[in-house]
């Protein structure tokens, strides 16, 4: 790969297996990125300690720790400011942004959902939901982060079927693999140039466009 990585700010608040498969695909050689910064607001995520094994820095921002969400945000926003982070990841983060980091980020924020949006969204149940509603398939979804929760332009989807038996554990494990496949190859696109928003519909612009 010639050209030089994208840098990467990864926010996660749980298991961390998106970051992992972000972090193994920068390994093989198959994602050119490099990983600036994951910031977490849970101490205790097993993301944290995938981030420190792979060793790339990671930082803990308790909302609870500061006197208002904003600050919480500008504090963020700072350290992923001065590293010059290029493209934001929200790989399982649980909180919704406002004002200070669209103003600094706006249109270069993505989001993993597992759900096929726009059916399942807003919420941190996606899986639960779809399994109560009996849908015959579900899957997931990369988009763009806008102001509206789980709205913004979709990049790229992946459909997983509901097979009979399924519980949440297990449809969320296969729904998990073609999140990991998916965020993936969202950010190698986005890293090469290659997604062109237009109103909400995203362009994948063929690789000599
Ligand atoms: C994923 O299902 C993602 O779609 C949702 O949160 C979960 C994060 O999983 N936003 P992990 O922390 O990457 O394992």
């Amino acid at each position: 790969m010639a050209s030089r990585p994208l840098r990467l700010g990864v926010l996660v608040s749980g298991r961390g297996t998106n970051l992992q498969a972000i972090l193994d695909a920068i390994g093989r050689g198959e994602l050119n990125a490099e990983v600036s910064l994951v910031v977490s607001n849970k101490p205790n995520a097993p993301a944290v300690e995938r981030a420190r094994r792979a060793n790339v820095p990671v930082e803990i921002y308790k909302l609870e720790d500061y006197s208002s969400r904003l600050d919480w945000q500008r504090a963020i926003v700072a350290n992923l400011a001065g590293r010059d982070v290029e493209l934001l990841v929200c790989a399982g983060w649980d909180k919704v942004f406002d004002r200070e980091i669209f103003k600094r980020f706006g249109g270069r924020i993505i989001n993993i959902h597992p759900s096929l949006l726009p059916v399942f969204g807003g919420g941190l149940h996606a899986i639960e939901d779809a399994l109560r509603y009996g849908v015959k398939v579900t899957g997931c979804t990369v988009h763009f982060v806008t102001a509206e929760l789980d709205a913004g332009p979709i990049i790229g989807q992946s459909a997983v079927p509901v097979l009979p038996g399924d519980n949440v554990e297990s449809l969320a494990a296969r729904i998990g693999k073609e999140e990991h496949r998916l965020l993936v190859e969202a950010i190698q696109l986005y890293g090469e140039g290659r997604l062109k928003i237009e109103g909400r519909v995203v362009k994948v612009l063929c690789k000599d466009a």
